[in-house]
């Protein structure tokens, strides 16, 4: 009797142990489904770079490598968002166009004389551009 008990645990310990372990390796699965599913597009901006001057009102484009687009990419819609000294401004250059063109045509925003703007530009999450300068308006910040 003592025998059949013990043996009862034993397997029942066997079969706990293989849920936890099933548990385990399913849950380890998971996340890297859900990354492959989720893969994120950051795009590295080619143009403005380092020695790049701009002059306010002007147009030009903004381009970023688009080689090597991810299969499934979860935000198609590309913002553009001006920085200085390191810090992201709430100044648009462009927003809600199609992160795989690979290029938009900005205009060059009415801002503060600096040689320490760069750009960010989003997808999925967000890339910076080198430092470049804007002139034109005269005013030095
Ligand atoms: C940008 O260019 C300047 C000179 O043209 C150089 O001194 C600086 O190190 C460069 N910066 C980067 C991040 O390449
Ligand atoms: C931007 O690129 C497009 C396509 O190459 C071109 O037609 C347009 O003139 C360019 N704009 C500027 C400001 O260079």
């Amino acid at each position: 009797m003592f025998a059949k008990v013990s043996y009862s645990s034993i397997v029942f310990a066997f079969v706990t142990f293989f849920a936890c372990y099933l548990q385990l390796v399913s849950g380890a699965a998971l996340p890297a489904a859900e990354l492959q599913k989720r893969d994120v597009f950051t795009p590295p901006v080619l143009y403005p770079h380092n020695g790049t001057v701009w002059t306010i009102g002007q147009r030009h484009n903004v381009t970023w490598d688009v080689s090597n687009p991810p299969k499934q990419i979860t935000n198609k819609q590309g913002l553009i968002l001006l920085r200085k000294s390191g810090e992201t401004t709430p100044v648009v250059l462009e927003n809600g166009f199609d992160i795989l063109l690979g290029r938009i045509e900005i205009t060059v925003p009415w801002v503060v004389d600096g040689d320490d703007y760069s750009l960010v530009l989003f997808g999925d999450s967000g890339n910076f551009s080198p430092e470049f300068t804007i002139q034109g308006s005269g005013v030095q910040f």
